[in-house]
């Protein structure tokens, strides 16, 4: 029960690993917003987490969906210790074949929608003098793909706002780090695959058993995987913990 008596808001929370520390957390004691676009979806993970789990319809490229959705949450749990800035989009195609319209949803969704919720929790944490921001980046955020420019770039950009923001929340206490994953199975990585049969030629899941095979570790990532940074990060041991990202992804990349 590390997280006994804190609360939590966890964007794109209705699915993969958004759903997967959600749990977690309330395993851990924590109270937990569950906030994502998918009004349908959140409403029925938050229903079957239990009475301490909450959710909310949050759009985290619609300035005004945010300050709605943090307003509700922290009026349904009374504060906000911890946010989670999990939501993303992924998309891949060769550099002659990007569009606009691809390259502007995912800096909507990945960079303004991780910078404006993390400000929206910003403005509740300063004047209480604590808290915790965790960003999810990706190791696509460390280094270029050949077919994945916009989507690294966004996770390069994550990477950034964690340094910077986490320099400029220290001094109120709040503590902001990210978490680079992997590769982690799930839904996200099913539509990853799919890319790739399509840019790469591959056969439905083939690229999923090449990159599992890859992990120094031996297979692709789970969600679960990862709850263990994501706990740690919230508790008072990683205090101390400023402005970093950590890579949790079986070796795939050495920081
Ligand atoms: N799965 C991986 O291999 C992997 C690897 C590295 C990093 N990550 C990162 O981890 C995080 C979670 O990944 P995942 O695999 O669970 O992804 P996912 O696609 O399974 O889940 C993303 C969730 O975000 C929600 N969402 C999308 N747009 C939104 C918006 N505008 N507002 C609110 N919610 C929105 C979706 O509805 C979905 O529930 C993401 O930031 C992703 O980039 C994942």
């Amino acid at each position: 029960m590390r997280l006994q008596g804190k609360t939590a808001l966890i964007t794109g929370a209705a699915r993969g690993i958004g759903l997967e520390f959600a749990r977690a957390y309330l395993a851990e004691g924590a109270e937990v917003a569950l906030a994502d676009v998918n009004a349908e979806a959140v409403a029925a993970a938050a229903r079957d987490l239990g009475p301490k789990a909450h959710a909310v319809t949050m759009d985290v490229t619609d300035q005004a969906s945010i300050d709605a959705g943090f307003a509700e949450a922290i009026r349904r749990m009374g504060k906000l210790d911890i946010l989670i800035n999990n939501a993303a989009l992924f998309s891949a195609a060769p550099v002659a074949e990007i569009t606009r319209k691809d390259y502007d949803r995912l800096f909507a969704v990945n960079v303004a929608g991780t910078l404006f919720c993390l400000q929206a929790a910003a403005r509740h944490m300063i004047p209480r003098g604590e808290g915790t921001i965790i960003n999810m980046a990706s190791q696509a955020g460390r280094r270029g793909e050949s077919l994945v420019a916009v989507y690294c770039a966004t996770k390069a950009a994550v990477i950034s706002l964690t340094q910077s923001a986490g320099l400029n929340l220290i001094k109120h206490g709040i503590n902001v780090n990210a978490i680079a994953p992997g590769v982690v199975d799930g839904e996200h990585w099913d539509g990853v695959d799919a890319f790739f049969a399509r840019y790469e030629g591959k056969v439905p899941g083939q690229k999923k058993r090449e990159v599992g095979a890859a992990v120094p570790f031996g297979r692709m990532g789970t969600a679960q995987d990862l709850t263990g940074m994501a706990i740690f990060l919230a508790t008072p041991e990683a205090k101390y913990i400023v402005a970093q990202c950590f890579g949790v992804d079986g070796g795939n990349w050495m920081a």
